[in-house]
């Protein structure tokens, strides 16, 4: 398997992450997965654009250009031949003796790495996947893409272990999203979502449900807080994210959303979904 480091491609057996980098001993950094379809990585200037906003947030300085970025994508397909897969990318602070504070002179360092995704869709995408409602117990900032993923790995974990396939995270009574998707719940025939703010991550799959998906189909979202039990007894629920892409929530702790199965308006928004990155 080959990656990327500052802009050179690289075998990633080769050990190349120092002792003293930030990424590594502080999580101080950043990061994007992006999809290939057919050759092609999909969405990609919303993710370099959200990815530029996280660099900002941290003070990380971005030495990299749009057109830098994209140029390595395109590179890793092509070193790498993968025509469907996902590809890593993350930039951290860069290399210092290991300190709190910013060091003072630092060049963020980028590596990316590649690797294929099954063109074809998997089970839990076809005939939904079980969610678990747990406590939100991440920090306050996760509409920063960083590397700190630890409430978002225990919560995957947590979901893993009841057997089901999505954590999704509640937070003073309010279901913000999954550990690693966002959120939706139908209800009246209306898409609800938790609103943009400091508690959850603008998902690009999120974006385009609401801005492109939706408006196609006809359907009204309204992006407002609800609690567990609104989620409970919605019609259908469904997670979005860039390996998720539209997934069926047809339980929830165990107990059926709707009738227990794929409903119809998921099954439309994700044709629609799958139309888009044809
Ligand atoms: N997930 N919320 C969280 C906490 C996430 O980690 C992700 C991304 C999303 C969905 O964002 P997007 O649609 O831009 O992927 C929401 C990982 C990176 C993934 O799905 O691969």
């Amino acid at each position: 398997p080959i990656g990327l480091l500052d802009g050179k491609i690289i075998d990633l057996q080769e050990n190349i992450v120092p002792m003293e980098d930030r990424g590594h001993q502080f999580g101080d950094g950043v990061y994007e997965v992006t999809k290939v379809y057919n050759g092609y990585c999909f969405a990609l200037k919303l993710h370099l654009d959200r990815l530029y906003r996280s660099l900002r947030e941290l003070t990380i300085p971005a030495v990299y250009t749009y057109e830098e970025l994209v140029e390595f994508h395109a590179l890793l397909i092509k070193e790498s031949g993968i025509k469907d897969g996902a590809i890593y990318l993350q930039i951290t602070r860069g290399v210092s003796p290991r300190a709190h504070g910013f060091p003072e002179q630092v060049v963020p360092r980028l590596t990316m790495s590649i690797r294929p995704v099954s063109a074809v869709p998997d089970k839990n995408k076809v005939e939904g996947a079980k969610g678990l409602l747990i406590p939100d117990e991440r920090w306050l900032r996760c509409d920063i893409k960083s590397l700190n993923l630890l409430g978002n790995v225990l919560g995957k974990q947590k979901a893993k272990d009841a057997g089901c396939f999505e954590g999704i995270q509640v937070r003073d009574g309010i279901v913000t999203e999954g550990t690693s998707s966002n959120f939706f719940v139908i209800k009246d025939d209306v898409l609800w979502t938790h609103p943009t703010c400091n508690l959850i991550l603008t998902g690009v799959t999120r974006t385009l449900v609401i801005e492109k998906i939706a408006p196609e189909l006809g359907l009204i979202v309204v992006e407002k807080k609800f609690d567990e039990e609104f989620a409970k007894s919605a019609q259908e629920t469904f997670v979005s994210g860039t390996s998720s892409e539209i997934t069926p929530i047809i339980a929830l702790n165990g107990q059926p959303v709707g009738n227990g199965s794929v409903g119809p308006i998921t099954h439309k928004i994700q044709d629609a979904y799958w139309k888009l990155i044809d």
